[in-house]
């Protein structure tokens, strides 16, 4: 039995979709555990792409369990749109999908209100830069005490209550910022439509702590696939520049309602460079030519919003703080193959600030902003054999250059990704052995 947890080590979109994929070749039972649509995952199977937002990436192995935890926030719509494209093409169709009855539901007026914040916000220059897909509001909603539940939509009742309080009470704020306070009728169609999606989704509800329990308990291997990533942590990453969930590996068992004590192992996931969406500090972040190269290459265009990904140089204090904050005992290396065909790479190994070196970013997000790159720079390496099934199978100074990584991350990686394809990977160390 082994319960593994994969996470984001930096900002997110580290191609965790890919990793979780090859994993799920052993699990049983795979966990979506924190977000919603905010987040992108595209597998790429026989050479077919697949994006999923809500739908953990275990998706494509027919059979196992594709569990959405009780933290998650939930678009009905978006979730029964990507169920239907993933039932297009021959994938839940066994009944694999189980939605926590205890997860929030995204509403209408949680998407509006996250767009017209952004709007205002942005006009006083203080935009987070959020997907706009309603994840802070129902979050909010959910602290407040004031969230609509899954199960919710079985009591309709209820579901008009809560949903009538919430934007009773959000209509000033709508004027405040700039829009406009729904009509009654707009409100009655959002809850009818959320109803109606409730019904849809009902033989894929359930009680996801239980099912994740018994899992555990009957030896099956279960896997914990993170959203974002770990700097990106509602307590612990660069806030306010951050989404509003756990996404750290604690997160996982504050989903599913399990104890830390069943988890066996903590894979992080990094990119041999780093991205970033939206607002927030970069260090290492390169712009003009040289960030529009690595973005081409890399294909770093948010598979969400479409947005432009911010592309720059590895940067191991966040990796490090990435680390330390899930407790990762190994981490996937991948698009190794993305940085092939620079003369140099180069590795932020500290950052300097007010005089001081440091080898984990400052807390507060202005001084990671001051905060100045220390650079390592490494000799490059021309294409990589995409068959390689060893690290010795790769060019010398690309073995170099995840050697020298490894050593300074002080973490030993289970897998290093050389292309997009499940068969371009060498794998080192099987997670769930
Ligand atoms: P929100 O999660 O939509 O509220 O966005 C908050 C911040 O998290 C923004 O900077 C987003 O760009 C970022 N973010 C949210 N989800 C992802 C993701 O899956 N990958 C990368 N960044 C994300």
């Amino acid at each position: 039995m082994s319960v593994v947890i994969v996470v984001g080590a930096q900002w997110g979109d580290e191609g965790k979709g890919k990793v979780v994929d090859l994993f799920t070749e052993r699990a049983q039972v795979v966990v979506r555990y924190g977000g919603g649509a905010n987040a992108g995952h595209t597998l790429v199977i026989d050479g077919q792409k697949l994006v999923t937002h809500l739908v953990p990436s275990g998706v494509c192995r027919p059979g196992t369990s594709c569990v959405l935890g009780d933290g998650m926030v939930i678009d009905p719509h978006t979730l029964l749109d990507e169920v239907a494209q993933c039932q297009g093409r021959g994938l839940l169709v066994q009944g694999e999908l189980l939605v926590g009855l205890g997860a929030h539901v995204i509403l209408p007026y949680h998407k509006l209100l996250d767009g017209l914040r952004e709007d205002h916000s942005a006009k006083a220059g203080r935009a987070i830069g959020t997907t706009r897909r309603g994840i802070g509001p129902a979050y909010e909603a959910k602290a407040g005490r004031r969230g609509v539940r899954i199960r919710d939509l079985y009591r309709p009742e209820r579901l008009h209550a809560i949903v009538r309080a919430n934007v009773d009470e959000l209509g000033p704020v709508f004027a405040h910022l700039g829009g406009t306070p729904p009509t009654e009728a707009e409100v009655a169609r959002w809850i009818d439509d959320a109803l109606a999606a409730g019904e849809r989704l009902r033989p894929h509800t359930g009680d996801a702590g239980r099912h994740v329990a018994r899992a555990i308990a009957e030896g099956k291997h279960v896997l914990f696939e993170g959203a974002q990533g770990c700097l990106l942590d509602l307590d612990h990453g660069t806030y306010p520049y951050v989404t509003s969930s756990s996404t750290i590996a604690a997160g996982a068992c504050q989903s599913a309602g399990i104890g830390p004590t069943q988890i066996d192992s903590v894979v992080g996931i990094t990119k041999a460079y780093a991205t970033r969406v939206g607002e927030g500090p970069f260090p290492t972040e390169l712009h003009g030519a040289a960030g529009d190269a690595l973005r081409i290459a890399g294909g770093e265009f948010g598979a969400t919003t479409g947005r432009p990904r911010r592309c720059g140089w590895l940067d191991l204090p966040a990796l490090r703080m990435g680390v330390r904050l899930s407790g990762m005992q190994s981490l996937a290396l991948t698009k190794l193959d993305v940085l092939a065909g620079m003369p140099t790479v180069k590795v932020c190994v500290a950052y300097k600030l007010d005089g001081k070196e440091l080898d984990e970013p400052p807390i507060d997000p202005e001084d990671i902003a001051r905060a100045e790159p220390i650079y390592t720079e490494l000799p490059g390496w021309a294409k990589l054999p995409s068959h390689a099934t060893d690290v010795t199978d790769l060019p010398d100074t690309a073995r170099h250059y995840v050697d020298t990584i490894e050593r300074m991350a002080g973490v030993p990686f289970c897998l290093v990704s050389v292309g997009p394809d499940r068969s371009e990977t060498i794998r080192l160390h099987d997670p769930f052995a």
